[in-house]
């Protein structure tokens, strides 16, 4: 039996498996990168402006692209958001929403940084 993949927010209190997806020092800064896990592709980013890191899902829901990890990151007022490459549709990074659409809001998956290594908790 296949296994649907879906995007679901994972709470730090609900990670299960924390994956390691990349050096902390080989992350472009104010940048992103897409890593996987069980299929579902997620994309990872370094606020370095910010000093945060935040992580989603990297389907962009309005054209259905695998293109967010390299979104243009920025901030509306406090929110930080990452803007979709291609239609510029903007989303928050703390909780998906969508900041100037109606389309579906993204996932957001807890991002901790250990040894020197970034890692991403999914619920299994
Ligand atoms: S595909 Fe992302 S805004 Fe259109």
């Amino acid at each position: 039996m296949t296994e649907t993949l879906e995007y679901k927010t994972v709470t730090v209190q609900e990670v299960g498996t924390w994956v390691q997806v990349a050096v902390e020092k080989d992350f472009p800064s104010n940048g992103g990168v897409c890593a996987e896990h069980k299929g579902l592709q997620v994309a990872v980013f370094n606020f370095s402006r910010r000093n945060e890191w935040y992580a989603t899902q990297n389907l962009c829901p309005h054209k259905q692209q695998m293109i967010l990890s390299r979104g243009m990151l920025g901030s509306e007022g406090e929110e930080p958001k990452v803007a979709c490459p291609f239609h510029k549709q903007t989303f928050s990074l703390k909780n998906g929403k969508n900041l100037n659409g109606d389309h579906c809001a993204l996932a957001t998956y807890p991002v901790k940084i250990e040894n020197g290594y970034v890692y991403v908790g999914f619920k299994n």
